[in-house]
């Protein structure tokens, strides 16, 4: 059995709908994912007994004392899950580099799981599998379908029930990390607690349409205006730094801006590739981010190398 690397990228969204808290705990979402070109990658280890380890990708500055290495890793995680299906012990070592924010709101540990279960499948040869493994990734986390998947799609029910949408040419982002993560489930109830302190209702479900003609008509102006994100103001409410971070991108030119999914990495679209370059430029030097990093989408989802 020889060594299986996947590469995986992670998500921003482009519209995160959030409808009403179900009785299971989860949201109800409307949920615009875009894969973009900051990649983690996965290898899995023939090895005696199940382990975790976690370094920095080269040039990314990720912070990864966060990332458990016990049973709470959502790969190692994937991975057992996946050979309690397939009938096997689970014995892989993980061997994860980050180049995805840890905690930051682009799914890089669903990326992580998403790619444990495609290495192991590989690696174990439960070719059978296959098919049944965005069904396996939604037990681990709700975003780990679309990492799989890639590329840019629609997401109902909590996030997992996807369809594709199509994109025309490459869009061009500019992604501000910020120092420590936020909570997932922190924000989700954040945005609860906000939205019965100000007694809103909401209307529920969200268009998209617009998002998905400018997707398709790979027409950045429009994509730039069509971006939302109803996670953005329980975000900027426990890090109202991130306030910020948004108006300068927005001053110094951005099609447009959010926070990418639950926080606290900001998203900013750029009209091409120059535009981004000296949109990185600029922000940095606003000292505004503890990083920032260019990335390109959509591109696939968790691939073997
Ligand atoms: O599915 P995942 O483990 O990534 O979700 C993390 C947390 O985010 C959930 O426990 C829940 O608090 C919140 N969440 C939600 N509605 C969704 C997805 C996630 O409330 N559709």
């Amino acid at each position: 059995m020889k060594p299986v690397t996947v590469r995986v990228p992670a998500k921003v969204n482009l519209q995160l709908g959030v409808g009403p808290l179900r009785d299971d705990g989860y949201h109800d979402l409307v949920n615009v994912f875009h894969a973009v070109s900051l990649f983690d990658e996965v290898t899995a280890v023939p090895a005696d007994a199940p382990s975790v380890t976690v370094e920095a990708a080269p040039d990314a500055q990720v912070a990864i004392q966060n990332v458990p290495l016990d049973g709470g890793n959502l790969a190692m995680r994937a991975a057992r899950l996946l050979a309690e299906r397939a009938g096997v012990e689970p014995n892989v070592e993980l061997r994860i580099r980050k180049a995805i924010p840890v905690a930051g709101g682009m799914a890089g540990g669903s990326a992580d799981a998403a790619a444990a279960l495609l290495a192991c499948a590989r690696l174990w040869k439960a070719d059978l599998l296959l098919p049944a493994l965005p069904e396996l990734g939604a037990e681990i986390g709700s975003d780990v379908p679309f990492a799989l998947l890639g590329e840019s799609a629609i997401g109902l029910g909590r996030g997992e029930r996807l369809t594709p949408l199509e994109t025309s040419g490459t869009f061009h982002w500019v992604f501000a990390t910020a120092d420590g993560g936020l909570s997932t489930p922190a924000v989700y109830a954040e945005c609860d607690r906000l939205r019965e302190a100000r007694g809103e209702r909401v209307p529920w479900p969200p268009a998209y349409d617009e998002l998905a003609k400018a997707l398709a008509a790979g027409d950045a102006r429009a994509l730039g205006a069509a971006l939302a994100n109803d996670l953005q103001p329980a975000a900027l409410s426990l890090r109202p730094s991130l306030r910020r971070t948004l108006d300068a991108g927005r001053e110094l030119g951005a099609l447009g801006s959010l926070v990418s999914g639950s926080g606290p990495t900001t998203a900013f679209l750029a009209e091409s590739a120059e535009h981004a370059a000296g949109l990185a430029a600029a922000l940095a030097g606003a000292g505004v981010a503890k990083q920032v990093v260019r990335a390109y989408g959509p591109v696939p989802g968790a691939t073997v190398v």
